[in-house]
């Protein structure tokens, strides 16, 4: 089992390149799916997660070639042999779950494993399924799989009772190949859900609206092949942001979207952390001031991204003074704060909220990737910590960050991947 060895680092100086966003790509992975022709998706970073869909997509009967150095995946569903969900990774694998409106939309059924909890929260597929059955798909769950009928599925109006990211692109995807208009009202607006978008407008989709509340979709009977280049992933962009401010660095993040880093951006200036758009899809962040506290809640989009929680109250538990995070998308999403409280973070939690202290000192210790962005957390408060902070189940970081470690390292911090 590897771990991460992270010591105290000095200020991160120099460039780092993101990558292209994950919550990006396995949508539009999935979307492959709708046509015969081949798909070139490019800026596709090796993730655990990307490898999970296309183990998934191959099942499916899909012939997928993933030039990893080029990070660049071809995608042909000409065949699709199968509307089971068969990968074993597949029910461990949330996002795996958005296969099910490609395949309504292909085959015009799918079967696929019931999604498990996951640490932090009980993530339901309710809004899904309740959109599908709004488009006249039978839905039944049985023995752990959920079984869709959509032999008689229709456009019309579909009404979230919360914008979800995933249950908006299962719904974008099951209306691709109608040709009747399907709206999707109190859809999510977040970038990836526009990046999809883009995606199967390509395809031949007409699509009105996306980054909006309201989504109109006009699919068509037959879609083609594209070639589509991710966007970049906002949230490895955040916790490279949030590394800068927590060593009082000065680094230049290329490939970056400044208008998806907004909210980010903007808390990190009402805490003093100064961020300059260079142009060219590149920002500099630094710090050149005294850092203060901020209060932060967590929000649709443009809201503050709940993806973004725990590196922000990694940086809040070293800036002297009381900041509080309300988490309102998870139930469940403060598990790393116990890990963080190992370190000497001063943490409160009551229900959805916690209040952090900030401390002078904190100190490394054995602690766990609890999931994915907690455990980014945890490396950016190594970062500041005395002695060595050793973090084990750093596959959870892995699913969601590219060479974490090669990257920071670039920046001068000290971190070590040891097996
Ligand atoms: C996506 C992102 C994840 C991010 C989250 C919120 C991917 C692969 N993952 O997850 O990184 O943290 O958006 O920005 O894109 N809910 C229900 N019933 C449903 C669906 C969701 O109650 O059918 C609840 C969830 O439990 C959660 C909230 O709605 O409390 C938001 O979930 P959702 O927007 O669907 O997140 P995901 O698409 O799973």
């Amino acid at each position: 089992m590897s771990v991460f060895v992270v010591s105290k680092s000095p200020a991160l100086s120099g460039s780092v390149k993101i990558s292209g966003a994950k919550n990006s790509v396995l949508p539009i992975l999935a979307g492959c799916i709708l046509t015969e022709e081949e798909c070139i998706i490019s800026s596709v970073p090796p993730l655990n997660d990307v490898m999970v869909m296309i183990d998934i997509l191959k099942k499916l009967g899909a012939t997928v070639n993933y030039d990893v150095k080029k990070e660049k995946i071809s995608v042909c569903c000409k065949d699709i042999v199968s509307f089971e969900e068969e990968s074993e990774d597949a029910g461990k694998l949330r996002a795996s779950f958005i296969v099910m409106g490609a395949l309504i939309g292909r085959i015009g059924k799918a079967k696929i494993p019931m999604p498990g909890g996951c640490p932090i929260g009980s993530r339901p597929v309710d809004l899904h399924l309740k959109g599908f059955q709004s488009m006249g798909v039978s839905i039944e769950q049985e023995k752990g799989f959920v079984f869709a009928d959509g032999s008689s599925i229709c456009g019309g109006k579909v009404y979230l009772d919360f914008p979800s990211v995933g249950a908006t692109e299962n719904i974008m995807l099951a209306s691709a190949l109608l040709e009747d208009t399907t709206v999707i009202e109190n859809a999510s607006a977040e970038p990836e859900i526009c990046d999809l978008a883009k995606f199967l407008s390509k395809m031949g989709v007409k699509i009105q609206g996306a980054g909006t509340d309201t989504i109109k979709i006009q699919g068509a009977k037959k879609l083609s092949g594209v070639k589509h280049k991710v966007m970049p992933d906002r949230i490895e962009a955040g916790t490279f942001m949030v590394a800068s401010a927590i060593t009082g660095g000065d680094i230049i993040l290329e490939n970056v979207i400044a208008e998806h880093l907004k909210p980010v951006t903007a808390k990190l200036c009402e805490s003093n952390v100064c961020v300059e758009d260079l142009g060219g899809n590149k920002i500099r962040v630094f710090v050149k001031d005294k850092l203060k506290p901020v209060n932060i809640k967590t929000m649709p989009f443009p809201g503050f991204p709940t993806d973004m929680q725990a590196q922000f109250m990694s940086l809040l538990a070293v800036i002297s003074g009381t900041s509080t995070i309300t988490e309102t998308i998870f139930e469940n999403r403060f598990i790393h704060a116990g890990e963080m409280v190992r370190m000497g973070a001063d943490i409160r939690i009551d229900s959805r909220s916690a209040v952090i202290e900030g401390v002078e000192k904190l100190t490394g210790a054995e602690v766990r990737a609890t999931d994915l962005r907690g455990g980014a957390g945890l490396i950016l408060l190594g970062l500041v910590s005395e002695g060595e902070t050793r973090i084990s189940d750093i596959y959870n970081i892995e699913r969601g960050y590219y060479n974490i470690e090669e990257k920071l390292k670039g920046l001068g911090a000290l971190i070590e991947r040891v097996d």
